[in-house]
C-alpha cells in the first residue's frame, strides 16, 4: 500500500478520531493521548497521559505497518486497551488515514 489519499484521510481523521485526538504540536491529550510526533514513537510514551497498562507495555512502535493493523481493530491489537474505537475495517480508508497522520502529525 502507498500514496494514500490525505484529503480523504484527514476527514475520516475529523468524523473518526478527532473528538478524542489532536495531532498538532502542542495540541495535547484530550481522552485518548495526544498523536503529534506519533511515527517512530513507541507506545504509551506521551508524558503525562494516564494511559492503560496495556497500551504502555504493548511494546509497539508506530510505524505505517504497525497502525495499519492497529487501525483495523485496535482491541485486538492490543487487548486490555481503553481506546473505545471499534477499527476501520476498509484496508483504503487505513491507507488514506495514516497518509493524513503521518503529514500532520509530523
Ligand atoms: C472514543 C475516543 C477515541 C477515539 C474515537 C479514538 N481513540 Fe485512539 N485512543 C483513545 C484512548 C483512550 C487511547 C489510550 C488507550 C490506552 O491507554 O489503553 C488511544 C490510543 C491511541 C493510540 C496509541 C497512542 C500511543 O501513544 O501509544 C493511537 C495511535 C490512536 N489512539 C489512534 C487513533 C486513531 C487514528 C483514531 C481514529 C481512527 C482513534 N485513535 C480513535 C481514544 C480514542
Amino acid at each position: 500500500m502507498a500514496g494514500g489519499d490525505t484529503k480523504k484521510g484527514a476527514n475520516l481523521f475529523k468524523t473518526r478520531c478527532a473528538q478524542c485526538h489532536t495531532v498538532e504540536a502542542n495540541g495535547g491529550n484530550k481522552i485518548g493521548p495526544a498523536l503529534h510526533g506519533l511515527f517512530g514513537r513507541k507506545t504509551g510514551s506521551v508524558d503525562g497521559y494516564a494511559y492503560t497498562d496495556a497500551n504502555k507495555q504493548a511494546d509497539v512502535t508506530w510505524d505505517d505497518k504497525t497502525l495499519f493493523a492497529y487501525l483495523e481493530n485496535p482491541k485486538k491489537y492490543i487487548p486490555g486497551t481503553k481506546m473505545a474505537f471499534g477499527g476501520l475495517k476498509k484496508d483504503k480508508d487505513r491507507n488514506d488515514l495514516i497518509a493524513y497522520l503521518k503529514e500532520s502529525t509530523a
